[in-house]
């Protein structure tokens, strides 16, 4: 046996046992096609001293790609694909072939030998060889090598294939994940451009509405103030009718400043004017614009003015949050209601705290959070039929604190509430100057 194996395995100076053992390492330890290709072309070549070889995979009836060893790019380009083999051979042989098309195509490109390669039945690769370098030719050791290394062969190849196309899939879905991740982003950022310029227009209307009805409803009030110094001489029914009106055109007015300031607060328009003002002269002037509403409500105002500034702030944003407060004060009391209006100095700091209270429905507790939201109503029991839109307070807070104040409340429902700013004394040079200037 020892003679046999001699004259079988190490005739060209290899051992066939030592090259299938090197190649099934290869094959176990590479998962890469290419790589594998290259390693195990050369570990074929180096063995059998084989002067040039190619592996070509096969596809659908074509030689795909494949990995070459001195054979060039075009050098199989008339290689007969076997394909129309009724049954392949485990190998071919060059000098075995009968003369006839398929030697030709051997002859044509150089080559000595070829390796069909399958799996599951499949022909998935060929692999050729060129003539030895010592131009001896193909043994029966080499040949039943390859015999024996096509079979082995089969599967691992298979799986290096198998481990490409998922490799090649994955990168493709990748970047088609990537690129449609890129059209959702572009096609987000147009809607949200499309919405901001909703949103410019919408705000936009909104200032200039509200803006352009300032006008007339000055000029209401104004006509209706003129015409009530004469009610004297009216009869009851017109008198009241001119109250309601009155009452009615207050409202309006409020709504549209509160509008206005909205829409200046998210145009990032509006303008202060902090100057030092006494409170008790801004109060007067809000308590006499509320007056119809108050004696129509029958309520009773009580003043606790324990200090009277003079405060900073904006004379006319101030008036508009006292009249938003006092407003609300009146509207969510009960009839013949009392408010309490107080003014007083925190000592030391200089702050300066006004404090309305009232006797009313107060404000349900789980709602109390959302008070300074836009829009929001309580809607507390007994209030469903009280007419307002939800925005004063919201622009109340926002006005106070733009007038570096603050804005608080408590409120017990069915008892009533407090709400209190508090805003910055004016220092005593201020003061003087608005002495000087009365
Ligand atoms: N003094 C108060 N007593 C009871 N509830 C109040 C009082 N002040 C405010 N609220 C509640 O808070 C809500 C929001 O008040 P806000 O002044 O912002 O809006 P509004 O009075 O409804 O409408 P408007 O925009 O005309 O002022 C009111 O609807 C009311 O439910
Ligand atoms: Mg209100």
């Amino acid at each position: 046996v020892a003679w046999l194996t001699d004259r079988i395995f190490f005739k060209n100076g290899y051992s066939s046992e030592a090259l299938l053992f090197d190649i099934t390492h290869i094959m176990a330890d590479t998962i890469d096609l290419e790589k594998m290709q290259k390693k195990v072309l050369s570990a074929i070549m180096g063995a059998m001293k084989i002067e040039r070889g190619a592996v070509l995979m096969v596809e659908g009836h074509k030689f795909s790609d494949g990995n070459a060893v001195r054979f060039g790019k075009n050098d199989f380009k008339k290689l007969d694909p076997l394909f129309y083999e009724k049954k392949l051979r485990p190998v071919y042989v060059f000098d075995e072939l009968e003369e006839g098309k398929l030697k030709n195509s051997f002859r044509d490109c150089g080559v000595a030998v070829a390796v069909p390669v399958l799996a599951e039945g499949n022909f998935i690769a060929v692999f050729v060889f060129g003539q030895k370098m010592s131009g001896d030719i193909y043994e029966a050791q080499d040949i039943n090598f390859l015999r024996v290394f096509a079979k082995e062969s089969g599967i691992a190849i298979h799986n290096a294939l198998s481990y490409k196309k998922i490799k090649e899939f994955s990168a493709t879905l990748e970047k088609k994940v990537e690129d449609r991740t890129k059209e959702l982003r572009a096609a987000h950022k147009r809607e949200i451009e499309k919405a901001e310029e909703v949103a410019r227009l919408k705000d936009e209307f909104v200032f200039i509405a509200a803006h352009e009805l300032k006008t007339p409803v000055a000029a209401i009030r104004g006509f209706i103030d003129l015409i009530s110094e004469e009610t004297k001489h009216f009869p009851r029914d017109v008198k009241n009718s001119l109250d309601s009106i009155s009452m009615a055109s207050v409202h309006l007015n409020q709504l549209v400043t509160d509008l206005l300031e909205v829409a200046r607060n998210e145009a990032g328009t509006i303008k202060l004017n902090m100057a030092p003002h006494y409170f008790r002269h801004i109060l007067e002037i809000v308590l006499k614009e509320l007056n119809s509403l108050i004696n129509k409500n029958k309520i009773k105002i009580k003043l606790h003015l324990m200090s009277d500034g003079p405060i900073l702030c904006d004379e006319l944003k101030l008036k508009e949050v006292l009249f938003n407060l006092i407003g609300n004060a009146i509207k969510y009391n009960r009839e013949g209601g009392d408010i309490h209006i107080s003014a007083f100095r925190t000592p030391g700091n200089g702050l300066f705290i006004i404090e309305v209270n009232d006797t009313g429905y107060g404000i349900p507790h789980e709602k109390q959070n959302k008070v300074f939201q836009k829009f929001f109503r309580a809607a507390a029991p007994g209030t469903e039929s009280i007419l307002g839109t939800g925005l004063g307070l919201f622009v109340s807070r926002m006005l106070v604190e733009k007038m570096n104040g603050s804005i608080a409340f408590s409120s017990v429902e069915g008892r009533g509430s407090t709400f209190a700013l508090t805003l910055h004394c004016a220092d005593t040079r201020a003061v003087n100057k608005i002495i000087k200037n009365n």
